[in-house]
Order: structure tokens, then C-alpha cells, then sequence
């Protein structure tokens, strides 16, 4: 069944671009009046995905007369560092790539994340065009203009805003993924509900079956409403000085998470997915929503095949652990965490929490 291809518009004054969502949509980018115009393109994978998709975009590009280079990353968030950066810099150096050049991310959100820092600094600014190709990246991270590479102490902590020319979110890219990253996908997808349209949420409960069978109606459905809902936060705050900060409902946790484990370990979505739990818990302990809200969320936190409990990072004190990897967010301001809370269901806020009751909740959700 063919999906009819959708457009999601970001609008950021002369920075505006477009979401395309469709099927097939490599081969209709020579349609598309919104790309980017340019002699030269370096395309930016990873050795996972390149093999899969890299032949037919650069074979589209070559066809409407652009010079393709490549640039192959290494796969994988422990490579969201300096060091894999530099081998985008690399390509660009040794073609010769100028200002006109053009980036094309073509990968999941580590892809998308370094493609567009290393846009963002290659001669002060390059152009570049996200195509994601995780559930991941189509709902999330390719929109808005959020790039960085992680630091050993601290996920996400160097990057840049820096927003897209264009994304293009091919549906049927999503046919390889694997099931694990898929469902770390819906953790992304799963967070707009309580921050923004519980109406989205209940959609979810009643097709989360089908989302996890890769119907692509569902898939088209999901990937345009969480686009069109970060749209909406990112064209109010595009850096983030107060609402855009409700995207990061479950990280503050989830990225504790992640920096504890080490990179990789835990994938992205899978760290979001119990810092949700975590933060809807502390939300009820702090009387904003009930136990009934909690339940619903971990049930369908479970359903798309997610943790809804921490791992534990410390077998001595791992609150204490949390805590101290908590302080490093890009939320805390003066020394104190801030998490993004659930203010009643489908509206949250930014705030701090006394350090008792989040020991508490630490103690209750985590499982070693
Ligand atoms: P990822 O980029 O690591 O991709 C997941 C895995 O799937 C990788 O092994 C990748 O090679 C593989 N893959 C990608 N597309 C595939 C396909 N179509 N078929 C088969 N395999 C495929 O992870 P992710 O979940 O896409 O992104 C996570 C990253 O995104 C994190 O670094 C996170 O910090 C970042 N992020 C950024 C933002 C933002 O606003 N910039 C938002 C959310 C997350
Ligand atoms: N993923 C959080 C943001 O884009 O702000």
C-alpha cells in the first residue's frame, strides 16, 4: 500500500524548511523544488547503512548533476565523539569541498547529530539536508536544529543549532531496521503524549500493535504528528530558553543513564523510556498527576517494548550516582537539576525537586 506523501512545515522565518513524509522518496528528490541547489554534495553514513541506502541517494543526486562524495562513520553512539567528526572534515578537506557544498545525513540520529555539527563549523556554515533513517531520527532528532557529539562526562554536552535545508523522512527505510531500535524509536514517539496531546497518547494505546508491525499507514500517522507537534514547540523556542526544554521529558534521566552505562549500552530511546517512568513518577510524588497517569504510561512503555525500570549504575550508593550524573545537564542551572515533569497529563514544566524525593523514586524504579 502506497502512504500519499505529507509536508510538515518548520517555520523559523528565512531559516523555514520542510519535513517531507513519504514512501519511496529518494527517487522523488528530483521533484522536490526545495533542495538544496549545489555542484557538490558529501553524503555522511555510517558502515550499517551506507551498504543499504547510500547507492540509491547518491545515484538520485548524481542524476541531477552534483558531484557525490562519501564519508562512512563508524556505527554505533560510542562513536558520537571528536575523533569520528574529524573524519567528516577529513572527506571534506581532501575533496576540496567549498561553502556550496552540501551535507546529506543519511542515518539515525548519531548520524543526523554529527552530519550537522560538523555542517554547522565546516567554514563557519554549510548547508545540509537530514535524511533519517530510524523511527528515531524521523520523529525526533533530524527536526529542529539540534546537533553535538557526546563527551565522556556528559551526553550531548558540545554541538551547535544549526538547522537543516530540508528533511526527508522515507517511511520505507524503516522496513530494515531492527525491532530493538524500532521500539527505541517509540520512547521519542511515546513522549509527546504526556507533554503535549494525551488525544495522540490514546491513539497510541489503541494502535501500538500496528506501529510495532511497521503498518506504514500507522507509521505515516505517528512520524506526522510528532513532527508537526515538535514543529510547533521548536518554531515558539528554536534555542531552547524555556518550552523546548519540555522535549526532554525522561532525559535527565535517561541520559544519566547512558553516560553511567557507557555509550551504547543502553541505546537512546531505551535510557528516555525509564527516565519517563522516573519522572512521571517523581511528578506524582510531588502531587502534579496521578497514580492512574503512572500506570498508563508504564503499560505502554511496555507494550512497545521498552524498559520501564533503571538500571543500576552504582552497586554502593546509586542514587548518589544518578545524582551526580544528573548535575551534568544542559537544563541545570546554578548547580541544581531541573526535570521536565507532568504538570497533569499533556502538559509539563521545568523544575527542580527536593534530592529526598528523588533518591526515593531512584531506589523505586531501578532493577540491577
Ligand atoms: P543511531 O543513529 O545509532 O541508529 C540506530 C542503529 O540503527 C544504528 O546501528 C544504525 O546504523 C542503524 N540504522 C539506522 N537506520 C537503519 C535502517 N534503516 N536499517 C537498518 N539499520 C539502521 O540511533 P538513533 O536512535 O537513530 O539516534 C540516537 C541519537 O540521536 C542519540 O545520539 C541521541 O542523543 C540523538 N538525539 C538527538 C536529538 C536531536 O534533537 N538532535 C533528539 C533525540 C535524539
Ligand atoms: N530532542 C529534544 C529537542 O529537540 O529539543
Amino acid at each position: 500500500m502506497n502512504v500519499p506523501t505529507q509536508s510538515v512545515n518548520i517555520d523559523l522565518g528565512e531559516r523555514s524548511y520542510r519535513i517531507s513524509i513519504g514512501e519511496g522518496l529518494f527517487t522523488t528528490l528530483n521533484a522536490c523544488a526545495d533542495v538544496p541547489s549545489t555542484d557538490s554534495a558529501l553524503v555522511v553514513s555510517n558502515t550499517t547503512v551506507a551498504p543499504l541506502y547510500i547507492q540509491e541517494l547518491k545515484s538520485v543526486l548524481a542524476g541531477k548533476g552534483v558531484h557525490v562524495h562519501e564519508a562512512i562513520l563508524p556505527d554505533g553512539e560510542a562513536h558520537k565523539d571528536w575523533q569520528t567528526l574529524n573524519l567528516i572534515f577529513d572527506a571534506l578537506l581532501t575533496h576540496g569541498c567549498d561553502r556550496k557544498t552540501v551535507l546529506y545525513a543519511l542515518g539515525g540520529g548519531v548520524i543526523g547529530d554529527m552530519t550537522g555539527f560538523a555542517a554547522a563549523c565546516y567554514m563557519r556554515g554549510v548547508p545540509f539536508v537530514q535524511v533519517p533513517t530510524t523511527l528515531l531520527a524521523q520523529v525526533d532528532s533530524s527536526v529542529g536544529g539540534k546537533t553535538a557529539i557526546n563527551h565522556p562526562l556528559g551526553k550531548n554536552m558540545i554541538g551547535a543549532f544549526y538547522q537543516p535545508r530540508l528533511v526527508i523522512c522515507d517511511l520505507s527505510t524503516l522496513d530494515t531496521l531492527p525491532d530493538r531500535e524500532l521500539s527505541a524509536g517509540l520512547a521519542e514517539v511515546i513522549k509527546y503524549g504526556p507533554i503535549a496531546d494525551m488525544a495522540f497518547f490514546a491513539w497510541l494505546e489503541a494502535h501500538i500493535d500496528a506501529v510495532r508491525a511497521r503498518d506504514r499507514a500507522a507509521l505515516a500517522h505517528v512520524v506526522c504528528r510528532c513532527c508537526e507537534i515538535k514543529a510547533e514547540v521548536v518554531a515558539q523556542d528554536e534555542r531552547e530558553s524555556g518550552l523546548r526544554a519540555i522535549l526532554n521529558f525522561g532525559h535527565t534521566f535517561g541520559h544519566a543513564i547512558e553516560t553511567g552505562l557507557g555509550y551504547g549500552a543502553w541505546l537512546h530511546g531505551e535510557g528516555v523510556a525509564a527516565g519517563m517512568v522516573m519522572a512521571a513518577e517523581l511528578s506524582q510524588r510531588l502531587g502534579m498527576v496521578d497514580g492512574e497517569f503512572v500506570r498508563r504510561l508504564r503499560s505502554l512503555i511496555e507494550r512497545a517494548g521498552l524498559p520501564t525500570q533503571g538500571p543500576v549504575l552504582d552497586g554502593g550508593d546509586n542514587a548518589g550516582r544518578y545524582l551526580e550524573l544528573m548535575h551534568v545537564d544542559k537544563k541545570a542551572e546554578a548547580g541544581e537539576i531541573r526535570f521536565v515533569l507532568i504538570d497533569g497529563p499533556g502538559r509539563a514544566v521545568v523544575r527542580s525537586a527536593p534530592d529526598a524525593l528523588v533518591r526515593d523514586v531512584i531506589d523505586a524504579c531501578c532493577v540491577a
